[in-house]
Formats: structure tokens, sequence, C-alpha cells
């Protein structure tokens, strides 16, 4: 495809989270907080997404569960500050095109490029004959949650990019099979100094709400003296905090508290140590608590507002599926027509 034929997509950003039960603060600065930084940009239209269809894939959820962490993260979204009239808000099971054009995916998609997958790897772990067809197909969900909206940029963490990597593959190799320029070669924003905060307990392992220490993560949902905690037990080495960016090489623990930090207070991590540099941990961790709890708390605090209001929730994500479906609608129809099927009637 040169250059000169390439068709023009509207700069539009797609994301999303899966309702699994929990936020974290890898979520949080991984990804809410930037979802908001591009929403208040304004260069981009941005669609943000609880993704239920894929929080299904890897264990069984009981439906009162899924339904409240569905809602739970929908009151994140808001309080972290995405505008449900700026944005739009949707859970992915209320806009069935995403569905519908992820089966046209699995079509699309190889069993090798699958199996190179390593969530797959990781999450089937040995036993990958007792694990669920759809955590297999989950990366051409994901393909279609982003394609079904013809988005351009994909904000994620950085474990994510192996399946954005997939999701390019895919419209490739579907404008290739059909002789189109019809799907964007989406692509990936994974930018800035916390792209992957790692485990407080261990730094070589992700933060992640599925760890099986709690100290190893700090919640959405922690208050301020449990997060001051957390980060006072945070593993840490000896030394004192360097001034350069480079002396942060060989210190995952150090690193990962400094670019928690920059994160939050916005900075770049060159910044943070032209403050921080030469100070013990005794001192930073204080500095780093107070500023989590700051930015932390309001969050908690309106999320739990919000969760008095269900039906208001309810409400907020069905008008968002009616605005998502005035774009998915089309070009699922469109998608339809290229291949030779018939679009599909509408009530
Ligand atoms: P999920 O629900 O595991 O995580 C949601 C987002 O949070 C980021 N994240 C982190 N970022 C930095 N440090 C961490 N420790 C950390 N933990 C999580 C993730 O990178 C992600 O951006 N497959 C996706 C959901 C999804 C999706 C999509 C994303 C479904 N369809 C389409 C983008 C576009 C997932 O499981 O995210």
């Amino acid at each position: 495809m040169s250059d000169e034929t390439a068709t023009t997509f509207t700069p539009r950003v797609f994301s999303g989270i899966q309702p699994s039960g929990g936020l974290t603060l890898g979520n949080y600065l991984g990804a809410m907080k930037r979802f908001v930084d591009m929403q208040d940009a304004g260069t981009h239209e941005t669609v943000y997404c609880m993704v239920d269809l894929h929080a299904i894939t890897a264990k069984f959820l009981d439906p009162d569960t899924l339904r409240k962490n569905t809602r739970e993260l929908c009151a994140g979204f808001i309080a972290a500050g995405i505008d449900p009239e700026t944005s739009i808000l949707i859970n992915q099971s209320q806009v069935p095109e995403h569905a519908q054009l992820a089966w046209i995916f699995n079509c699309v998609a190889r069993m090798g490029w699958m199996q190179r997958m390593t969530q797959w790897k990781d999450k089937a772990g040995k036993n990958q004959q007792n694990a669920s067809l759809g955590l297999f197909a989950y990366p051409a969900l994901m393909a279609a949650d982003i394609l079904i909206y013809h988005a351009t940029h994909v904000p994620v963490g950085e474990d994510q990019k192996q399946h954005l990597e997939l999701t390019r593959d895919i419209a490739i190799k579907f404008n290739h099979d059909y002789g189109v320029d019809f799907f964007p070669v989406t692509e990936p924003v994974i930018e800035g100094a916390a792209t992957r905060v790692m485990s407080l307990r261990d730094g070589s392992k992700k933060m992640s709400k599925s760890d099986p220490s709690d100290a190893s993560r700090i919640n959405l949902t922690d208050d301020a003296d449990t997060i001051a905690k957390k980060i006072r037990k945070a593993k840490t080495d000896p030394d004192a905090l360097p001034s350069e960016v480079d002396g942060l090489q060989d210190r995952a623990e150090a690193r990962n508290l400094v670019n928690i930090y920059a994160a939050l207070s916005e900075q770049s991590v060159a910044e943070v140590l032209a403050e921080v540099g030469g100070k013990q941990f005794g001192e930073f961790k204080p500095m780093l608590s107070d500023l989590a709890v700051a930015k932390m708390a309001p969050i908690s605090s309106e999320m739990a507002r919000l969760m008095d209001d269900q039906a208001e929730i309810d409400r907020i994500l069905t008008r968002g599926a009616e605005r998502a479906r005035a774009i998915t609608a089309p070009i699922l129809r469109q998608t339809y027509d290229i291949i030779g099927m018939v679009p599909p009637v509408t009530l």
C-alpha cells in the first residue's frame, strides 16, 4: 500500500480493561491515567471499554461478581477522570459488533500466531488442554475491539505490546487477502514512566491483581494507612538514590519506586532524580506514600460514591453503547460486504 493511496482514518483512541475484579496502581498509571490524558488532549476521539467478554476467558466468574466488577470498573473510569460525555464509555458485551468481528478475525489469524502469544502461554500454563478456547482466541477479540472502531491509537501498558502487534498483523492480512485498504494499522501508545509498574515485593515481576501477595500491589481501594504501610515495606536496596537515570540500572526495585513517583507527579525520571538524588529510602518512601495517597484517595472515595447509584452507572453504559454502535454497526456492515456476506438484519 503506497502512502498516496492510503486511507486517512479519523484519529481515534480505543483501549480496554478487564472487569476481573480490583484495580491496581499499575492499571491506573499504565492505563487509566493515560486514557484521561488522551481524552483531555482533545486530539482524538476516545473510546474506553470494560472488556467483560475477555474477563470470562480465564476462570469462571459468577454472574453477580461479573456484574459488580463491571459497574465498579465503570465507576473507576469515571472517578479517574473519564468524562462519559467526552469519551465513549462502554461495556464490551453491550456492543455486539465486537464479538461479530472477532469471529471474522478468528478466521484471519493463524494458529501459529496465537501459539506464540506469551500471555496465552503464561495463563494457560502447563495444562493447555484444559484452558478455554476463548483464552486462546483472546487476542483476536482484542483486535476486533480495536478495529471495529477503526481506532488509530491504543494506549496500553507494556504487557499488551505483543497483542497489539498481532492486531496489526490481522489488519494487514485482512486488507491484503481482500485487496482493500479498510482496517488501519494501529499504533500502540506505550509511553511514560509507568508502562510497566512492578511488584513492590519483587522488582522483576509485574504488579498484578492476580499476585497472591496483597503487599505486592497498591489497590485503587486501599486506604491511606494501607498505602503507607505497603510502601514502607516495599523491597529496596541499601544504597541512596542516584542523581542520574543511569544510576538506576540493575536496581529494579529502586527504579520501580522512582518510576511510580515520576508518573504520579507528572515529571520525567530525570526530573525526579534531580530532586531526590542522594536521599535514602527512609526519606524517599514517606514522600512517595504522601504523593500516592494524595492522588489515589480521591479516586477511591469517588468510586465508592458512584457505586451508590448503580442505576446511573447502567444508564451511562447504555448511552455509551448507543453512541458506540453508531460507529461499529456501519463498520461491521462494510466488513461483511467486503467478505461477500449479507449485512446483518437490523431490528
Ligand atoms: P488488563 O485488564 O490486564 O489491564 C488493563 C490495562 O492496564 C495495564 N496494566 C499495567 N500497566 C503498567 N503496569 C502494570 N503493572 C500493569 N498492569 C496492567 C495493561 O497493560 C492494560 O493496558 N487485554 C487487555 C484488555 C483489552 C484491551 C483491548 C486493551 C481487551 N481489548 C483492546 C487495549 C485494546 C488486558 O487484559 O488488560
